[in-house]
């Protein structure tokens, strides 16, 4: 049965929430313990459905995956299968991580392309292109990529985008690879960093992440010891709460965020007038109540670029402010779904191209909308705690994907939503 959330009005969110693992570090870990003969024991894992997907991939592959609360054991001593079925890899993008680690350990794997959000054609070419590199042959049929290679081999790669998957799927092969991966124009998102200090606790040798030049220095195989690894707090979680605050004009403050690492949304934020103090484990974000929030022009680009990941949540309180915003979609090509949904709420909003420009209104009103992504949904959600009368979204399984208990945690702050069964 689909469910629905139902938004009243809630006026001004407050309290205190604490932040969650983020899904994008962990779902490439999780493909990256399949390296590992040895079990891997993750700490500050969320419970979301697309963590679910992943372990069910893995485990799909013989791999051993146990849950207790935060932590996941990880045993992929017993990994007898090669090949990924199309109905767990369908559910999620991130499953094609699955490639990198099989392919370095046993020098193949058979995965079919990938699904994921429905936010533009999101290719693999970069990922194939970093295996074929490293002297993987590379063989397309019946919806199915197959990489094999009796040993990868080193190599000096620069990636055309920086793209996340491809420098994480191209890392965790190099590890293992003869010789030394130098990955340029990689990505530097702090989930690549993560993942390479995971990496590395299971004996990889990888320098460089968090900067656009990557080196790994392969080895025949990994010495590990009991690994224990602790997720980082999702950055887009806290920048989607932090939106919270300001489109209710509230006063909430996150504890377990880096605010390293949501630098670029407490930027954008504090140029539209919402106040954010920085604190040791976390940022409290709040309004003054005699500045108006105002307009700001916004584009999305790699990390420490603005996340892709808030661009909607962000349109829905650019919705609400004073002036006029352009708000510019680099990095995918079709990542405007929630436009129109916003503009049945009331939302003035014009689409030109990569650009969306939108007129600050007085007034959003609630009406029924359907989540067509993961972010898309949680923009419709925070444009319904500021409607005038009722919101129901249809469509949340996308917004479960990527938030834990997202109605239970904003009721915490004041919010007015409950989940229901759709007819
Ligand atoms: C990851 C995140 C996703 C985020 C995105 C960008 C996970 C699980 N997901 O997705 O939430 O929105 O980073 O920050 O971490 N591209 C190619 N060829 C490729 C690979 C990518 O053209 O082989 C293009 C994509 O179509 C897209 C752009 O590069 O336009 C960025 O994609 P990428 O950084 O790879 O995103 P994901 O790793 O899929």
């Amino acid at each position: 049965m689909s469910e629905k959330f139902i938004v009243e009005p809630s006026g001004p969110l407050r309290g205190t929430l604490e932040i969650c693992g983020a899904k994008n570090a962990v779902l490439p870990v999780l493909a990256a313990a399949l390296l590992t003969e040895k079990p891997c024991l993750l700490q500050n894992v969320p419970a979301l459905s697309d963590v679910d997907s992943m372990s069910l991939l893995i485990e799909s592959l013989g791999a051993r995956v146990a849950r207790e609360k935060n932590t996941l054991t990880i045993d992929a001593g017993d990994v007898a299968s090669l090949k990924a079925s199309y109905e767990l890899v369908g559910k999620l993008r991130a499953s094609f991580l699955i490639m990198g680690p099989l392919l370095a350990r046993f020098g193949r794997a058979k995965v079919p392309l990938p699904g994921g959000c429905a936010i533009g054609s999101r290719p693999v070419d970069l990922h194939l292109k970093g295996f074929a590199a490293l002297g993987a042959k590379i063989d397309h049929s019946h919806g199915f990529v197959t990489v094999s290679a009796k040993r990868l081999r080193g190599a000096k790669i620069y990636l055309d985008f920086p793209s996340v998957g491809a420098t994480e799927n191209v890392m965790m092969a190099a590890v293992l690879a003869e010789g030394q991966t130098i990955l340029e124009n990689c990505a530097s998102e702090p989930e690549i960093v993560d993942l390479a200090n995971f990496l590395n606790s299971i004996g990889g040798k990888i320098r460089g992440a968090g900067t656009d030049t990557i080196k790994i220095d392969g080895i025949s195989s990994l010495e590990q010891k009991n690994i224990t690894h602790n997720i980082i707090p999702d950055r887009i979680e806290a920048g989607t709460f932090m939106v919270a605050a300001a489109i209710s004009r509230g006063d909430i403050t996150l504890t377990n965020v880096l605010a390293d690492h949501v630098k670029p949304v407490t930027a954008k934020l504090k140029e539209v007038n919402v106040l954010v103090e920085e604190g040791e484990n976390g940022v409290r974000v709040y309004c003054d109540p005699c500045r108006e929030i105002i307009a700001a022009d916004l584009k999305t680009l790699p990390y420490p670029g603005f996340p892709t990941d808030m661009q909607a949540q962000f349109m829905a309180l650019l919705s609400t402010a004073q002036g006029t915003s352009v708000i510019t979609e680099t990095v995918f090509e079709n990542r405007f779904m929630q436009v129109g949904e916003l503009k049945r709420m009331g939302a003035e909003i014009k689409i030109e191209s990569r650009s969306a420009i939108v007129e600050g209104v007085e007034i959003l009103t609630g009406t029924q909308v359907a989540a067509s992504d993961l972010r898309a949904g949680a923009a419709l959600v925070l444009a319904a705690l500021r409607a005038e009368g009722p919101t129901e979204i249809t469509g949340i399984h996308h917004i479960d994907r990527g938030y834990v208990d997202f109605d239970s945690r904003l009721r915490e702050l004041g919010a007015s939503i409950t989940r229901a069964d759709a007819e």
